[in-house]
């Protein structure tokens, strides 16, 4: 079923738990993340990023994601990630998407406030959530997100608790040392700078950047505020490294290869899954 993601992030903040957010570019990832979340019992979001437009268009994700929802006995929730076009999140919006993330960390403060506080009284009067993201994750490697050269900004927990109040956002990306795609070096998560968040925000935060990042770290996470885990890389890894395995030995039908990689798709949307619902 296709479920509203303000209460699936309210629901996991109060519960100390993380709802995988899974990135998703054709029919199999899609089907693969929906049938984890049916397989585990638990909600999913469905994360469509607006760089995968040139994949696929909105009004297609929607209404290829609302058929497949409402066949599923699992929640699920239609996002659109990472955007700076405010078009393309009414276009969004129009096209029947549960929650929207107006990208604006590259911007000042205030013109970042301001931006997603607009987006929030659109988004909000059509019963659509909003994630919006205060400082910056650097690229690490085969990131697929932003751009080579980002750098890390930290956030800085009282303007978090400022831009959250001013906004009204649904929920805020944090930067506390992950990185988009996977990491040069040893991770550094600075968990420290996550709990003064915590406490000055006191509502559902979102940690970009799951790929590669050690299991008890995610945990430490998710005891002090994130609701929401986003993994890309690491889908897009997995299921290539099968494919390079099974091409080298087989040359199927592309329609069989198009099944195992659902099956793939699924296999480490589902191990995150678990993960994110226990306790640190
Ligand atoms: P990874 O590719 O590092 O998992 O990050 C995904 C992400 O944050 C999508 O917004």
């Amino acid at each position: 079923m296709y479920t509203n993601f303000h209460k699936m992030m309210e629901d996991a903040y109060r519960e100390h738990y993380a709802v995988g957010s899974f990135n998703w570019y054709h029919y199999e990832t899609l089907k693969g993340i929906i049938e984890a979340g049916e397989e585990t019992g638990r909600p999913v979001i469905a994360s469509f990023g607006a760089k995968y437009l040139t994949n696929i268009d909105l009004d297609t994700a929607a209404a290829l994601t609302k058929v497949l929802a409402d066949r599923s006995c699992g929640a699920v929730c239609l996002h659109l990630d990472h955007c700076k076009d405010k078009d393309a999140i009414i276009r969004a919006i129009r096209a029947g998407f549960g929650s929207v993330m107006y990208d604006g960390s590259s911007l000042p403060f205030e013109q970042n406030l301001e931006n997603t506080r607009e987006i929030c009284e659109i988004a909000h009067a059509c019963d659509v959530s909003v994630e919006a993201e205060l400082g910056s994750l650097a690229a690490g490697a085969k990131s697929h997100e932003g751009s080579a050269d980002d750098r890390e900004v930290y956030t800085d927990p009282a303007m978090a608790a400022e831009f959250v109040r001013e906004t009204k956002v649904d929920a805020l990306a944090v930067s506390i040392g992950t990185v988009h795609g996977m990491y040069k070096g040893t991770p550094n998560i600075r968990t420290d700078i996550l709990e003064k968040i915590n406490a000055a925000v006191g509502s559902p935060l979102v940690l970009h950047g799951g790929s590669g990042t050690p299991e008890d770290k995610l945990l430490a996470c998710i005891s002090r505020g994130i609701a929401k885990i986003n993994v890309n890389t690491e889908i897009s890894e997995y299921v290539m490294a099968h494919t390079k395995a099974l091409l080298q030995e087989q040359s199927p039908h592309l329609s069989v290869l198009a099944l195992k990689q659902k099956e793939w798709v699924k296999e480490v949307v589902k191990k995150y899954i678990e993960l994110f619902c226990n306790r640190a």
